[in-house]
């Protein structure tokens, strides 16, 4: 089939590659040249584990452009709309690109049938939004209506940055909302290969054993477009839920690893998304609670839940600092090394991540911050030039006379860098592990004083 990508973020361009190695024929599209250029030499400009690898596999099904004469949208089979919706300040999404994005399609509507489906995470109703603009658009540059020429449909996104390839090719399910069954029919056959699991698996992403197929639920539009936000918002509560039971394992005396074991046990639970730490940050889950709340108020109702649970976890980046309070009792001319700045490991993405806000918060008490990461720190120095944040490629000077340091960032790197050599240049002894990652008893026997969360 004929694919097109709106957008070449970590969703656009994650979809296109995925579709090109199943042997459709991908354009993908952005208005940043730069990315296009990039994306033609051959360059990724995101980071993201085994893209590379699977793009190049893919290459010859795959054309980018920033051109919109070269899209092809006439011909187009199936449209993805995979471009950015941040937050505005009011929690509400920023469709700007969207409309963009649907009034271009609406300008090169072909003769024969095209779905057009939203798979950035965009507000309830708006498949019914995008279709009017799509069809304004036409009338416009046609002086018809686009009758028959094209339908509606909302395929969320779940993939997890990080491990983005995996969760495309081996989903837990693929929902598909739209009310046309042409529509249905032709994203079921794109989907095809992945939904019966019929594609040979690339070696550097071997097919989980137990996986025979993936569960398809197509549903209306609505229902597509509420199941992205239940879906972020339930992990996000989940994780803010056992950050708050963590906060309470520690007055108790309690070990928030074996609760959260105890617990995720019990199958109505479940074991994921249980790990205490900091709390959660990255292009979702704080934009998406925050567009939950925002719609619901749009309707006259609260979302009490989901309002606490992005209480919690802001509170858990104030917290640390309190933390390191508690034991340094002066903060002002203290310094302090971040392990970690990307949102998660695996990623070079800095959205919503804690390490800045916690890296703020000790600069306005007068430490003197400094910063390491293995792969975010190009993004950090671009965007967060101006903090004063003091950025370095060598985790250990990152830790030279420093009083405490935060693993704010669970890299497996942290586990293999030398944290002995680490003791003897750290002027204080403390360190917060964030993520309860690092290993308790063997950091105690080289003299380090640990703080964990929940335990
Ligand atoms: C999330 C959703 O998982 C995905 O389905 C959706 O499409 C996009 O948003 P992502 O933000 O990429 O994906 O990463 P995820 O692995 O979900 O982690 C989000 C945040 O939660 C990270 O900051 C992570 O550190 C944190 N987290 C996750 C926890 O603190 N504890 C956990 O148990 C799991």
């Amino acid at each position: 089939m004929k694919v097109v990508s709106m957008g070449t973020g970590y969703v656009g361009l994650t979809t296109g590659v995925a579709f090109a190695y199943l042997g459709h024929q991908v354009v993908c599209f952005d208005v940043d040249r730069a990315k296009i250029d990039s994306l033609n030499h051959g360059k990724l400009p995101i980071y993201e584990p085994h893209l590379d690898e699977l793009f190049n596999l893919a290459t010859s099904n795959l054309k980018f452009t920033d051109k919109e004469e070269d899209i092809g949208l006439d011909f187009a089979d199936v449209i993805f709309i995979s471009v950015g919706t941040p937050s505005m300040p009011d929690g509400r999404a920023d469709m700007q690109y969207v409309q963009m994005a649907a009034e271009m399609i609406g300008r090169n509507l072909g003769d024969h049938f095209t779905v057009v489906v939203n798979k950035s995470t965009v507000p309830i109703g708006s498949g019914n939004w995008v279709s009017s603009l799509i069809r304004d658009a036409y009338l416009k540059q046609h002086g018809q209506k686009p009758d028959g020429r094209f339908a509606m449909a909302s395929n969320p996104e779940f993939l997890r940055q990080g491990s983005a390839l995996f969760d495309t090719l081996y989903p837990d399910r693929v929902v598909i909302g739209g009310e046309d069954t042409n529509a249905l029919d032709m994203m079921t056959n794109l989907y095809r290969p992945i939904l019966n699991q019929e594609f040979a698996a690339p070696d550097f992403l071997q097919r989980p054993e137990h996986l025979g197929g993936v569960p398809l639920l197509t549903c209306d539009l609505a229902s597509a477009e509420l199941i992205k936000y239940a879906a972020n918002a339930f992990l996000a509560l989940k994780i803010s839920y056992i950050n708050e039971i963590g906060m309470l394992a520690t007055k108790v005396g309690a070990d928030i690893t074996q609760v959260a074991r105890g617990i995720g046990l019990d199958s109505r639970i479940g074991p994921r998304f249980l790990q205490a730490g900091i709390g959660w940050g990255g292009s979702c889950f704080g934009k998406d609670t925050a567009a939950l709340v925002a719609t619901a108020s749009e309707y006259g109702l609260k979302m009490p839940i989901v309002e606490s649970a992005r209480e919690v976890n802001y509170q858990m980046r104030i917290w640390v600092v309190d933390q390191l309070l508690n034991e340094l009792k002066i903060l002002k001319g203290r310094k302090v090394a971040l392990f970690g700045v990307a949102f998660k490991p695996n990623t070079d993405d800095l959205r919503d991540a804690p390490s800045i806000d916690i890296a703020r918060n000790l600069i306005q008490r007068g430490a003197k911050v400094s910063a390491h990461d293995p792969v975010a720190l190009e993004n950090a120095r671009r965007l967060y030039s101006g903090l004063g944040i003091i950025f370095t490629d060598d985790p250990y000077q990152a830790v030279a006379d420093a009083d405490a340091a935060i693993l704010v960032t669970e890299w497996p790197d942290y586990r293999k860098i030398s944290w002995s050599q680490i003791k003897s240049l750290m002027k204080g002894r403390l360190v917060l592990d964030g993520r309860n990652f690092l290993s308790r008893p063997e950091m105690e026997a080289l003299g380090f004083a640990i703080l964990n969360v929940g335990k």
